[in-house]
């Protein structure tokens, strides 16, 4: 298992650029087992938790891989409708295959994923949207087991914003017969851009990144297309939060700015100073010489994202004041809490709100990463820290950052990784 090592205190400066959204192409790379033939993502970044899909829908039988940062996809002979444990355990995300599945070949064994670190993490709405289409499930075994003879279109009501079961629903329906209507749908930009994608290969799906998303049913899907996938606003979003954190001057390029508004209006209470233009933004001190506390409540999109709370929380340990984080999506993902405190800071935690409190400064110290975005948090920690600060178990972020230290080491941090270190 790999470390991050960095010797903290330098303010950053740069430019750097933006890769493709890891949470985009997923989805995606399970809509290409609704088409015979040949597909081609671009802008796809080079992460562990695409490789892990990836190695999943070879197991199908989907042939392709890599080109660049391109993804080159072909299920014309799918021989499996099976995702196993040994590939859910890895990446929840692995469920996204089941409604494609029922949708193409009307039938899927697909493992339960079991919880994460921070909690049970349920996957009931992606059933009920399932059976609502038509499908029947049973549960056996650890799996869940779906048979459906031809979908149908239905009107879908969702309790909770979920990404996941809206994505799985907009690509079973895809290939419904009739229309189908998801209300309360995740109008997360990763959920509209899988709409684009479906339209693309021939689908019919309006109101993508709306709360309402329809889609018209079509016989088949085409396959020869090639399609761009959008940047990643998460590290867009940690990328200036590293500026932020050691009072430099970041520029992020090749970003959807319209995609941050709730995250760049934080930054900008805290003190920052913005420049957008176009697919670029630039971060630097504003007026004041230590960042402002902020209270920050995690939502679904348009709200501030689950996945930058960590990372802001980062932000919070250094500045002036006290700020409180509410997480709505997940209430106990707060596993880096008493890894921020190992660097000297003070949280508080009461349910699902924590209470930071400013401190002057951070020191280096050993920590040890528990998930994707809380290794970032404790990376922009470590970058404003005083001293050396160990990060182990960095496997976490491999997942869903494309070389993040050299990214860094670039913009002037002083970061390396030690390959194989125990962790
Ligand atoms: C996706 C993202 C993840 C992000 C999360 C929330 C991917 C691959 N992952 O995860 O990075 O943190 O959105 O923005 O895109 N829920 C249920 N029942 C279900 C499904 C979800 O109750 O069947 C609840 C969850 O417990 C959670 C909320 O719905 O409280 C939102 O979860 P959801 O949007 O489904 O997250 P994911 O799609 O798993």
């Amino acid at each position: 298992m790999d470390a991050i090592v960095i010797e903290g205190g330098r303010p950053l400066k740069g430019e750097i650029e933006i890769g493709g959204a890891k949470n985009a192409v997923l989805p995606m790379m399970a809509a290409s087992l609704l088409v015979p033939g040949p597909i081609r993502i671009h802008n796809v970044p080079r992460l562990r938790d695409v490789t892990t899909f990836l190695a999943l829908l070879h197991e199908m039988g989907v042939a392709g891989g890599y080109e660049n940062h391109s993804l080159v996809l072909d299920a014309t002979r799918v021989t499996s409708q099976e995702a196993p444990y040994e590939h859910v355990k890895k990446m929840r995300a692995s469920i996204y295959v089941l409604g494609p599945l029922l949708a193409r070949f009307g039938r899927a064994r697909v493992s339960l994923p079991g919880g994460c670190a921070w909690g049970p993490r349920p996957v009931n709405l992606h059933l009920d949207a399932m059976t609502a289409l038509g499908s029947e499930l049973q549960l056996d075994h650890g799996y869940i087991i779906g048979k459906a003879k031809k979908l149908r279109g239905a009107r879908i009501s969702f309790d909770v914003s979920s990404v996941g079961a809206t994505g799985n629903a907009m690509m079973a329906a895809a290939l419904a017969q009739g229309t189908t209507v998801l209300e309360n749908a995740a109008a997360e930009p990763e959920i509209h851009a899988l709409g684009e994608f479906l339209n693309a290969l021939g689908g019919r799906v309006t109101g993508g990144g709306t709360k309402t998303v329809t889609i018209e049913g079509v016989a088949t899907l085409r396959p020869g297309i090639e399609f761009t996938n959008i940047p990643d606003r998460i590290e867009a979003g940690t990328f200036l939060a590293a500026g932020a954190v050691t009072g430099g001057e970041v520029t992020v390029r090749g970003v959807r700015p319209a995609h941050l508004t709730m995250v760049l209006s934080r930054f900008e209470k805290m003190g920052c100073s913005l420049d957008i233009r176009d697919d670029r933004i630039r971060i630097r001190p504003g007026k004041w010489v230590r960042l402002r506390a902020v209270d920050i409540v995690t939502e679904p999109y348009p709200g501030f994202p689950t996945d930058l709370q960590a990372q802001f929380m980062a932000l919070l340990c250094l500045a002036e004041g006290a700020g409180v984080i509410t997480e709505t999506i997940y209430p106990d993902r707060f596993t880096h809490v008493p890894e921020l405190r190992r660097l000297g800071a003070q949280i508080t935690l009461s349910g699902n709100a924590a209470t930071i409190a400013g401190v002057k400064e951070l020191q280096g110290a050993a920590v040890m990463s528990t998930d994707i975005r809380a290794s970032s948090a404790l990376i922009l920690a470590g970058l404003a820290a005083r001293g050396r600060t160990h990060v182990s178990r960095v496997y976490h972020i491999d997942r869903g950052y494309e070389r993040i230290e050299e990214k860094l080491a670039r913009l002037g941090a002083r970061i390396a990784r030690l390959k194989g270190e125990a962790g």
